[in-house]
């Protein structure tokens, strides 16, 4: 073997509405990848026990999370579809990582600092090693690619490093396995077992912002609904909040450059962009000189025409759970082969008797 074989995976979690960031962020280059990749995308029920423990909803979430993808696009039959838990490959992946990974690592992650918040000895352990699960999610497959928004940049670096320590921990045991890749990490050349994983975070809309404060981003935990689309608003709400989104006295400037500073107009034109599949240097080049007077209901209307087929399908297949779920584990079958397949070469490698 002289390459990892490309493979897309990323994964979304239950907990709460999806919203704009999720959909542009990560969902969206979902869709855009499978044309050309083989891709796995996962529901991540595992991960949303992290921070909260009991979920009322937790199937309805999983379902709709999964109708999401569907209703954006993605294809079940020709890349795979399940929710985390229908595989435990994952979790026994991440008991081998949170052996190889350090405390220090885990330390520097700025999402479990901003999560825990004050209380950090009532934290669950579970979402201090939340990175560590998020790493074998991706490596139980080999991936080599995994869209998602900036937010999740610093996961995916310890995912390398992870992947690396391995790769070099068991350096004399992958050896003579034959089951790795010859690479070279800076000058060092490394028979690695896992991938480097290269983030895909590029795109006009990699941290999508709150309407209501363009230095926030835009997330499910937001107290107020106002500054967040979601997948499910109606045209009505859609047209509402964007019409309420904070801006500035302005107008476009006509060309990127102009949006330094500006942090609210810089969202909405990203957004636009993200949602025309333009790039904002395009959209400027259309709306510069122009009021928000102009460009809002502009951006109303496109986002009603992205975003109304998405919620209407959403709805018609959460109609049908029993469809979804036969999705999910015919999905988690075939994931579940895969990453059997992973399993017994680590077990392998490690020495495990089986
Ligand atoms: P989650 O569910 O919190 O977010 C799902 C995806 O949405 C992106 N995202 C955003 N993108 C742009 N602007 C925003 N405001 C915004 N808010 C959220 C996130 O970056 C993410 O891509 N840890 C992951 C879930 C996960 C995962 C994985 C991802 C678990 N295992 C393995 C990739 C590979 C997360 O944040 O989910």
């Amino acid at each position: 073997m002289t390459e990892f074989k490309p493979l897309v995976f990323s994964g979304v979690q239950p907990t709460g509405n999806l919203h704009l960031g999720n959909y542009l962020g990560a969902i969206r280059k979902f869709v855009a990848l499978q044309e050309n990749n083989d891709c796995i995308y996962c529901v991540v029920d595992l991960h949303a026990l992290t921070a909260q423990l009991v979920h009322e909803d937790m199937t309805t979430q999983i379902r709709s999370i999964t109708a999401a993808f569907l209703a954006a696009g993605i294809d079940p039959k020709k890349h795979i579809v399940f929710n985390q838990s229908q595989v435990p490959q994952h979790a026994e992946l991440a008991w081998i990582f949170n052996c190889v990974a350090r405390i220090g690592w885990m330390n520097r992650m700025t999402q479990f600092k901003d999560k825990a918040g004050k209380d950090r000895e009532q934290a669950s352990l579970g979402l201090y090693a939340y990175p560590s699960l998020m790493a074998a999610d991706i490596l139980v497959y080999r991936a080599t690619h995994v869209p998602v928004g900036e937010d999740q940049k610093q996961h995916l670096e310890l995912a390398r490093d992870i992947a690396m320590k391995f790769n070099l921990d068991f350096r004399e045991k992958i050896m003579p396995t034959g089951l790795g890749v010859d690479i070279t990490v800076g000058e060092e050349p490394v028979h690695a077992y896992f991938p480097m994983v290269e983030p895909l975070i590029d795109g006009p809309a990699p941290r999508v912002m709150s309407l209501k404060d363009g230095t926030k981003k835009m997330s499910k935990s937001d107290p107020s609904d106002l500054s967040r689309i979601n997948l499910m608003d109606d045209q009505e709400a859609i047209s509402k909040k964007i019409r309420k989104a904070k801006t500035d006295p302005d107008a476009l400037p006509s060309e990127a450059e102009g949006l330094k500073g500006r942090p609210e107009a810089d969202n909405l034109v990203g957004i636009f962009a993200a949602l025309a599949d333009r790039s904002k240097a395009d959209v400027l080049a259309e709306f510069g000189g122009q009021q928000f007077s102009v460009f809002k209901p502009a951006l109303i209307d496109l986002a009603v025409e992205v975003l109304a087929p998405i919620n209407a399908e959403m709805r018609r297949l959460m109609e049908d759970p029993a469809h979804i779920d036969a999705v999910l584990r015919d999905g988690g079958e075939r994931a579940r082969a895969r990453a059997e397949k992973t399993m017994n070469e680590v077990r392998d490698i490690i020495g495990f008797v089986r």
